[in-house]
């Protein structure tokens, strides 16, 4: 195989064939394809595009280049979201799921941009090591229906490889790369059936809604090419999912909702979490989504996906005593406040997660450190009335008071306040089966 011949295909738009895809993905992973040739590559699938076969066959050589696990015959799920502001949703959906008899295989990110990844939340809890070998995943996911951990090295070492470069060659924005990239390592993981919350709006990576809907049709269409039972929903990421944007408050407003809380605040993130849980059930057991839903909604009420929350947290060294002791912890806060009459008809979900960067809920840089207990907490939501001195929102760091009035100021420009009260806004947008 020649590589430069391969790179000269794309670029005049040809498809390539599926040992050319797989030769040149084995190249690079040993080396002996430079990075200079992928980035190039790269760049001609994004101007040129690859149909459905490529991607699969792009998607296929990217999970054969590390481990493939496999769960002999169990039946197994998993959720994928492409991330949002406040998105605390695997944190429920993974247990509860687990709850409903389905295993739980879930090999998750740390956060880079402008929020914490789910490995971040869950490193909040004291002692919580998420940064299990596949042997203890496969152990803690065996005997507690769940493991959320860090995706590692041995799992898709060319999209780690691939991903890296992509991200300095202006090369992430295309349909087909990003399919392979996430398909790859979900499908790497060996579930059964995979669900994927595609979410689009200003705190999303994807914008518009066309992209967010072809990316999910892209992602369903590969999931079932490899033979997997998968669906989408596409969710609306305008505003902030919940109350609490950050990694510890986040976790909290988790087992809040995990333990049945009733604030008005929590339910569209509750009703979200039961809804992607009931498709994971129905896909897996082969269930009516009705069926599923109800199972769904039992095992919430009867607190059994709590307690799958418990003992997955305890298998991975965690204490939920030290993290209520965590929560107790001296902070610095500042409380803003409405500076007019009239109805929320907006709360800007990426100038909410730049003001929780700010503070420290996430990182800049790979190497970056998190303060656990840096957040925002909102008092409000999209079409509630408020006066001149209402609570919007309540910031917090720990540490020092630094940077806290800046953060301010720049949260309240999320926050639009009309006369108008505005339209409901439904979550889910589209589903893709
Ligand atoms: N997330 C991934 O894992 N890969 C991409 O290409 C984009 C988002």
């Amino acid at each position: 195989m020649i590589a430069k011949i391969i790179i000269d295909k794309k670029r005049e738009g040809r498809s390539l064939g599926s040992a050319e895809i797989r030769e040149f993905v084995e190249g690079f992973t040993k080396g002996e394809i430079p990075d200079y040739q992928m980035s190039a590559l790269a760049m001609a699938i994004c101007c040129r595009g690859m149909t459905e076969r490529e991607t699969a066959d792009l998607t296929e050589a990217m999970m054969n280049s590390g481990r493939v696990l496999s769960w002999d015959g169990l039946l197994t799920a998993d959720k994928h979201s492409t991330g949002g502001v406040g998105d605390k949703l695997s944190l429920v959906i993974q247990p509860l799921v687990a709850a409903c008899g389905v295993f739980v295989p879930s090999l998750t990110g740390r956060g880079l941009g402008l929020t914490g990844g789910t490995a971040d939340k869950l490193e909040t809890i004291p002692g919580y090591n998420a940064s299990l070998s596949l042997e203890d995943f496969d152990r803690v996911v065996r005997s507690c229906g769940v493991s959320m951990t860090v995706q590692t090295d041995e799992i898709t070492p060319a999209d780690k490889k691939l991903y890296a470069l992509r991200d300095v060659t202006g090369t992430v924005a295309s349909i087909a790369l990003i399919t392979s990239s996430i398909l790859s390592k979900k499908l790497a993981e060996g579930a059964g059936a995979l669900i994927f919350d595609v979410k689009c709006g200003s705190g999303a990576f994807m914008k518009s809604r066309e992209q967010a809907v072809e990316l999910a049709m892209s992602l369903v269409a590969g999931a079932k090419a490899s033979g997997r039972r998968a669906a989408a929903l596409v969710t609306d990421m305008s505003t902030p999912l919940g109350r609490a944007v950050g990694n510890a408050n986040e976790v909290a407003e988790a087992i809040q909702i995990l333990k049945g809380s009733k604030d008005p605040l929590l339910k569209l993130v509750a009703d979200l979490s039961l809804e992607l849980a009931a498709l994971m059930v129905s896909l897996s057991k082969g269930i009516a989504l009705e069926q599923a839903r109800a199972e769904c909604e039992d095992r919430l009420s009867d607190m059994s996906a709590f307690a799958r929350f418990e003992a997955m947290v305890s298998a991975h060294g965690g204490s939920l005593d030290s993290f209520l002791a965590l929560l107790e912890k001296p902070v610095f806060r500042f409380r803003i406040q409405s500076m007019r009459s009239g109805y929320v008809s907006g709360i800007d979900a990426e100038k909410v997660a730049r003001a929780a960067l700010e503070l420290g809920a996430g990182r800049q840089r790979q190497t970056d450190a998190i303060d656990p207990l840096a957040g925002v907490t909102l008092d409000v939501m999209r079409g509630d009335k408020v006066s001149v001195g209402t609570a919007l929102a309540t910031l917090q760091k720990s540490g020092d008071p630094n940077g806290l009035e800046h953060a301010a100021a720049e949260l309240y420009k999320a926050f639009t306040v009309s006369s108008q009260a505005p339209a409901a806004a439904d979550l889910i947008l589209e589903r893709i089966d």
